[in-house]
C-alpha cells in the first residue's frame, strides 16, 4: 500500500510553498549547465535529454515549453557535487540532484525528470556518472520514482538548514548586530531602527554553536552531510551577495519574476501562484516603504548620510569587519544616498523577520513526517538484478525505510525541528515594538503605525487568497494552507508569524 507516500503533486508544490521554498528557479539553458570548475570536476552539465522530458508538457516540445517559461528546476548539483565522494565515505549514501518541473496551465507544477549523479569512480576529472528517473505509478518503478523523489528531499533537507536557514539567516545577521552594537549609539536613528530585529539572535547562535552545528552535534547527527555540514555551508557563504538578498532580486536572479512596469511594485512573477513570492513581494514592499518613511524623516538629504560619521562607520565595520573576506566585493552599496540607506536597511530586516520566518516556522509543519521530507539517506537506488531490487518489488516500504534516515535520528530531528518551530508567548512580531515610547519623534511614529495597518491589510489578503480555490498551491492536496509569511501569531506551534528577529 503506497498511500503514505508523497505525491508528485505535494512534492512539486512544497518548492512554492514548503519549508525550502527559495531555490526553485526557471530553466535558463536546456540541458542544465554547470558552474562547477571542469577542469577540476570533469563534465558536470546534466544528462537529461529532450526525450526524458517527454511528451507529458500539456503537448508543448521542449523549445516552446522553454521559450514560453514553463521549465522550471530545483537544481542542487553543483552544492553537492565537491562534497559527494567524502560523504559518501561515511555512512551516509547521497547523490546530486537535479529536478526538472513543468508550469501546468492550472498553475501547479509537475515533476518531469529527476537526475541523480555521483562523481566518476575513476575520479572527479572525469565528471559525473548520472542516472535519470522518470515518474511512474505502477509496479517497481513506482517505487523507484519514490526513492528519487526522497534522494531530492534529501538534498533539500540539507541544503535547507545548513544554506537558507543556518547561513542565509542566522549567520549573516550576526555581523549587523556586532556593527551596530559597536559603532551606533542607542539614541542614533538608525539603532532605533534596527535594534528590535536583533533580538536574542546572539543568544541563539551561540546555543546553536553549543549543541546544533558544533563538531559532532545534532546538525551533523541528523543531517547528511554530516561532518562537512559546517564546512559546505561556509564554502557556499563565497558566491553569498548581500543586495542579492533583496527579496525582489532574488526572484529576479532565479528567473521566476522579470521587471515589468505594468505589474503591481513593477515585478511580474513567472509562476503566478507561488505563494511565497506572492507573499513575500507584499511583505518586502511594506518594509521598504516603513523604511523610506522613517529614514526620510532623518535624512532629507544625502549629504546628510555622507556626513553622519556613527552611520559611516557601523557601515565600513559591517562590510570591513563583519564581512572582512568579501569587503572588496564591487557590490556593496556605497552608503553615500538614502537610496543606499533605505535598500540596506530593508534588506536587513527581511532577512532578520520575512525570510527567516519563511524557513523556519514551516519545519515541524512540513518537514515532521519524515518519510515525506528525510534528511538522510542510507543506501544507494537499488540496482536490476540485485538482491534490493528484488526485495523492492516484493516490499517496496522496507526498502524505502531502509534507505532513508533511521529511526533513532528521526526522533532526534523531529525533536529539534519541534523547538525550531515554536514562538515563544513573549515574541514581537513584524510591525510591533515591545515599547511604545521607542520614539518621540511623531511622523515616524505615524509611519510605524501606517506599516502595522499595511501588515494586517495583508493578513487579510492571505486568509482571502488560502481560501481562494483558484489558487491550487497555496492550501494543497493535504490542506494546509500557506501561512508562514502571515505577520501575526499567538506563542506555540502555529505555523505563522514573522517575528522581528532571528530568535529560535
Ligand atoms: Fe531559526
Amino acid at each position: 500500500d503506497k498511500s503514505a507516500w508523497r505525491t508528485d503533486e505535494e512534492f512539486a508544490r512544497e518548492m512554492l510553498a514548503g519549508v525550502n521554498p527559495v531555490n526553485i528557479s526557471r530553466l535558463q539553458e536546456f540541458p542544465p549547465a554547470s558552474k562547477l570548475d571542469p577542469k577540476v570536476y570533469g563534465d558536470q552539465t546534466s544528462t537529461i535529454t529532450e526525450q526524458d522530458l517527454g511528451n507529458t508538457m500539456d503537448g508543448l516540445p521542449v523549445d516552446e515549453a522553454f521559450k514560453q517559461n514553463k521549465l522550471f528546476i530545483l537544481d542542487h548539483h553543483d552544492a553537492l557535487m565537491p562534497y559527494l565522494r567524502r560523504i559518501n565515505s561515511t555512512s551516509n549514501k547521497i547523490y546530486a540532484s537535479r529536478t526538472v518541473l513543468f508550469l501546468k496551465s492550472d498553475g501547479t507544477l509537475k515533476p518531469l525528470v529527476i537526475e541523480l549523479s555521483l562523481p566518476h569512480p575513476d575520479g572527479d576529472r572525469f565528471g559525473r556518472i548520472s542516472k535519470v528517473y522518470t515518474p511512474a505509478e505502477e509496479g517497481v518503478e513506482a517505487s523507484i520514482w519514490q526513492l528519487a523523489k526522497a534522494y531530492v528531499a534529501v538534498n533539500d533537507s540539507g541544503y535547507h538548514q545548513l544554506i537558507s536557514h543556518w547561513l542565509n539567516t542566522h549567520a549573516v545577521c550576526e555581523p549587523v548586530v556586532i556593527a551596530t552594537n559597536r559603532q551606533l549609539s542607542v539614541v542614533h536613528p538608525i539603532y532605533k531602527l534596527l535594534h528590535p530585529h536583533f533580538r536574542d539572535t546572539m543568544n541563539i547562535n551561540a546555543f546553536a554553536r553549543q549543541i546544533l552545528i558544533n563538531a559532532g552535534g545534532i546538525l551533523e547527527t541528523t543531517v547528511f552531510p554530516a561532518r562537512y555540514a559546517m564546512e559546505l555551508s561556509s564554502v557556499v557563504y563565497k558566491d553569498w551577495v548581500f543586495t542579492e538578498q533583496a527579496f525582489p532580486e532574488d526572484l529576479i536572479k532565479r528567473g521566476v519574476a522579470v521587471k515589468d512596469e505594468n505589474s503591481p511594485h513593477g515585478l511580474r512573477l513567472l509562476i503566478e501562484d507561488y505563494p511565497y513570492a506572492v507573499d513575500g513581494i507584499e511583505i518586502w514592499f511594506a518594509i521598504k516603504t516603513w523604511v523610506e518613511d522613517y529614514c526620510s524623516f532623518y535624512y532629507k538629504t544625502d549629504d546628510i548620510i555622507q556626513k553622519d560619521t556613527e552611520l559611516q562607520s557601523w557601515w565600513k565595520e559591517l562590510v570591513e569587519e563583519g564581512h572582512g573576506d568579501k569587503k572588496d566585493e564591487p557590490w556593496w552599496p556605497k552608503m553615500q544616498t538614502r537610496e543606499d540607506l533605505v535598500e540596506t536597511c530593508t534588506i536587513i530586516i527581511w532577512t532578520a523577520s520575512a525570510l527567516h520566518a519563511a524557513v523556519n516556522f514551516g519545519q515541524y509543519p512540513y518537514a515532521g513526517y519524515l518519510p515525506n521530507r528525510p534528511t538522510i539517506s542510507r543506501k544507494f537506488m537499488p540496482e536490476k538484478g540485485t538482491p534490493e531490487y528484488k526485495e523492492l518489488e516484493s516490499s517496496p516500504d522496507t526498502v524505502f525505510l531502509k534507505t532513508i534516515t533511521a529511526q533513532l535520528q528521526i526522533v532526534l530531528g523531529i525533536a529539534l525541528i519541534e523547538i525550531l518551530s515554536r514562538h515563544s508567548t513573549d515574541e514581537v512580531y513584524l510591525g510591533q515594538r515591545d515599547t511604545p515610547e521607542w520614539t518621540a519623534d511623531t511622523e515616524p511614529l505615524k509611519a510605524f503605525d501606517k506599516f502595522g495597518k499595511k501588515l494586517a491589510e495583508i493578513e487579510d489578503r492571505i486568509t482571502s487568497m488560502n481560501n481562494d480555490e483558484k489558487l491550487k498551491n497555496r492550501v494543497g492536496p493535504v490542506k494546509v494552507p500557506y501561512t508562514l509569511l502571515f505577520p501575526t501569531s499567538e506563542g506555540g506551534l502555529t505555523g505563522r508569524g514573522i517575528p522581528n528577529s532571528v530568535s529560535i
